[in-house]
């Protein structure tokens, strides 16, 4: 069994830090459609180590960008059903689930005008900002897409340097009942000191709604494993708040 063969006599998770999630909403792991997993190998070794840590459904949630990575909904329709099939066929015991990750940018507008989003459990849009700019009339937009029924999760807010606690945006859409969700490497300070420092204090705050791994390759997975061995903070994380996670 391809466990077995990736973990050989290692134990089951140790304590399966990730148990009271259940699900992980964000990870790209269908191979070859953006920065993400190379190849189904790393795909698999992916899904199963984080099957090790109590992670019983994973969404594949692939980037949809204007200009960069130009997915197209029909095409990666059809290389997730492959990677279901090849992940059955390894017996990782994990249920794979189609979403993505929409870029808010210049080609957002007529995506909402003419949608076919690949949504999380069929009501929630996964959306990122861009890392480098902010963009203006963001509480407008999301409003339009709340009025046209869409649940917003915004991906990783702590990872928007341009963006802090005080930021009205986050406050203004926060407010705006849209939904938070932090990465786990960002508690690790994978992304930089400034990233980590946030990811606890939208914590604090009470912001974070949603985890994710955002698992990409190899480097995150190593990166997720050793995070896990070590961190007793997270542990606590986890322990004190309830996220929804468990309930996709
Ligand atoms: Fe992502």
């Amino acid at each position: 069994m391809f466990l077995d063969r990736l973990f050989g006599n290692k134990g089951e998770g140790e304590e399966k830090i990730l148990k009271c999630l259940g699900a992980d909403m964000h990870s790209h792991l269908i191979p070859g459609v953006d920065d993400g997993a190379k190849d189904y190998e790393t795909a698999f070794s992916c899904i199963a180590e984080m099957k090790r840590y109590g992670i019983n459904k994973i969404y594949l949630t692939p980037h949809f960008q204007a200009h960069r990575y130009t997915n197209d909904e029909e095409d990666i329709k059809e290389r997730f059903e492959k990677l279901k099939q090849k992940v059955a066929e390894q017996d990782l015991g994990v249920e794979l689930a189609l979403a993505g990750e929409y870029l808010i940018d210049d080609g957002f507008r007529k995506r909402l005008e003419e949608p076919n989003f690949l949504t999380i459990d069929g009501k929630y849009l996964l959306v990122e900002f861009s890392f480098n700019q902010s963009m203006m009339g963001m509480e407008e937009l999301f409003f339009d897409m709340q009025m046209k029924g869409y649940e917003i999760i915004l991906a990783h807010p702590e990872r928007y340097i341009y963006l802090s606690e005080s930021s009205s945006l986050l406050n203004n859409l926060k407010e705006q009942g849209v939904y938070f969700q932090a990465n786990i490497l960002s508690f690790a300070g994978f992304y930089g000191k400034e990233v980590k420092q946030r990811a606890y204090t939208y914590i604090e705050k009470g912001w974070i709604d949603f985890i994710g791994t955002d698992i990409h390759n190899e480097k995150y997975r190593k990166a997720l494993v050793e995070f896990f061995e070590k961190s007793s903070n997270f542990r606590k994380i986890l322990k004190k708040n309830t996220f929804l996670n468990n309930q996709l």
